[in-house]
């Protein structure tokens, strides 16, 4: 079995426009709720997560190519609490990035910013995210009822958590 290196670093100024382009894609539009930005909006959008004290970091490949981008937010140091978010460049899903690039993520956030937990968020339909979550350790901790509404149709949202000993014991 090969395995997949990814190297989480800064996200710079200059990944925005990449960015512009993997959030317009018509499956980020339906699996994560966005409608189309523009590039001015992109801009804004990092900007307001930096503000908002949110760690943004660019998932890069072996060969140094920026595949998709992952962050913590809602970060509350009282709670010990963090939500997680991740999104591939399209022509690099199902490659096998997703699983490492979580993985760091995760790391960072219990082995250097101390969480105790870290949570998201995903829609019904989308089973890929689901699985890779599962395989991961997130469990299922709650179903939201037609809480997302896609292309006509309302869509189940499950909320998902990790905590730090279920992480440290793997
Ligand atoms: C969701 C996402 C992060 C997954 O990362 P990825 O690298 O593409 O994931 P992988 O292809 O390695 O698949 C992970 C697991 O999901 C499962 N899977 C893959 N494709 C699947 C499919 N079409 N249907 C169901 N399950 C699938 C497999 O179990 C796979 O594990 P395996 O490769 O060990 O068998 C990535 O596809 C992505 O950015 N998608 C668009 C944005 C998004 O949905 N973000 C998450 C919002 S909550």
């Amino acid at each position: 079995m090969t395995t997949i290196n990814v190297t989480l670093r800064a996200f710079e100024e200059e990944d925005i426009a990449d960015l512009h382009r993997w959030l317009n894609d018509a499956d980020s539009i339906s699996l994560v709720g966005r409608v189309p930005m523009t590039f001015e909006e992109t801009r804004k959008h990092v900007e307001h997560k930096r503000q908002q004290g949110d760690l943004v970091l660019a998932i890069e490949n072996e060969d140094k190519k920026a595949v998709g981008w992952i962050f913590l937010q809602n970060i509350e140091h009282e709670h010990g609490r963090a939500s997680i978010g991740i999104l591939l460049a399209p022509e690099y899903r199902g490659c096998g990035y997703g699983k490492p690039a979580m993985e760091k993520m995760i790391d960072i956030g219990f082995k250097q910013l101390r969480l105790h937990k870290i949570y998201l968020t995903t829609r019904g339909i989308n089973q890929r995210a689901i699985e890779l979550y599962q395989k991961i350790g997130f469990v299922v901790e709650g179903q939201l009822r037609q809480h997302a509404y896609s292309e006509g149709n309302y869509y189940d949202t499950y909320f998902m958590g990790l905590l730090a000993d279920e992480w440290m014991n793997t």
